[in-house]
């Protein structure tokens, strides 16, 4: 299903992004690599044993995206077409909400919801016309129900399933299709890259993300919700099971959710 399919990853140069590269080059597909650090990028690219002529590294700041149609056209103009998008890229917080700036809120949704957003619009013109497409966006269990430490990246995650459910209701008829991915704790170093209450990076890895299930092994649930046409998954351990809690017991789930403890 994915041999010669062209596959633009964002957050390609770590954690679940670089585990979706690796098990995609291994299914033959032709990938375009975007993340921050091209260095990191190349690494991956190097990893992977990808050719020139399959793949295309392409950095770019979600936050800053007022040349994402430049970019766009690049891909357009290597491989004449764009199969899947796989919005990945993405930061998280550990900050309580009272301790933390605007300015940091809106660094959070920037990047999470305005430069995923941003990457869509721009690829969506061409799947429209190829009349197919695959958008998959990377939400949380977070997207779901808010957490301790976690207010502006729980908004950021909730706003990707209001837009890409819309989207996904617009498009249909075009026969271009969205996937929302809600992980729970998979072990990247999401908790070393999140930031505080000052925009410093946490740099800690969290005792349950490192008890998390592995980048590979969740990208490899992700690749199969593909493959099934599915519009929304669910990826992790038992924490995965609050989500049901909520929505058959809600307030059954706001005891329990209390009594976790912060991290
Ligand atoms: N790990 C989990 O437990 C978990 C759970 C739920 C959801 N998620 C989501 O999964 C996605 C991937 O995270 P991960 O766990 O693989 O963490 P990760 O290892 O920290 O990877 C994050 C990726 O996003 C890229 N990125 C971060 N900020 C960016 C920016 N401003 N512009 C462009 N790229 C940026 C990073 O690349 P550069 O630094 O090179 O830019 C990196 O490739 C995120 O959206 C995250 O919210 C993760």
């Amino acid at each position: 299903m994915y041999k010669d399919k062209i596959i633009w990853i964002t957050g390609a140069s770590s954690g679940i992004g670089e585990a979706l590269a690796s098990a995609l080059a291994k299914e033959g597909a032709k990938l375009v690599l975007s993340a921050r650090r091209t260095d990191e990028l190349q690494r991956v690219k190097n990893t992977l044993n990808l050719a020139d002529t399959n793949s295309l590294i392409l950095p770019f700041d979600l936050s800053d995206t007022k040349n994402i149609q430049e970019l766009t056209q690049q891909v357009i103009s290597k491989f004449g077409r764009i199969d899947i998008l796989i919005s990945n890229g993405g930061f998280s917080q550990r900050s309580f909400a009272k301790d933390t700036s605007l300015e940091i809120d809106r660094k959070i949704m920037e990047v999470n919801f305005f430069g995923t957003i941003a990457i869509t619009k721009s690829v969506l013109p061409y799947m429209l016309a190829q009349k197919s497409g695959h958008i998959v966006v990377m939400s949380s269990i977070a997207g779901k129900f808010g957490f301790y430490y976690r207010s502006a990246y729980a908004a950021s995650k909730h706003a990707l399933h209001g837009f890409f459910e819309s989207l996904r209701m617009e498009i249909a008829t075009d026969k271009v299709k969205v996937l929302i991915v809600c992980p729970g704790k998979i072990k990247t170093n999401i908790s070393l890259n999140a930031i505080n209450a000052e925009g410093a990076t946490h740099n800690k890895m969290d005792a349950s993300t490192n008890l998390g299930m592995s980048a590979e092994a969740c990208a490899h649930q992700i690749l199969k919700g593909i493959k099934n046409n599915s519009e929304e998954i669910f990826i992790g351990g038992k924490e995965i099971r609050a989500v049901l809690i909520k929505r058959l017991f809600p307030k059954l789930f706001s005891k329990l959710i209390k009594k976790q403890k912060p991290e």
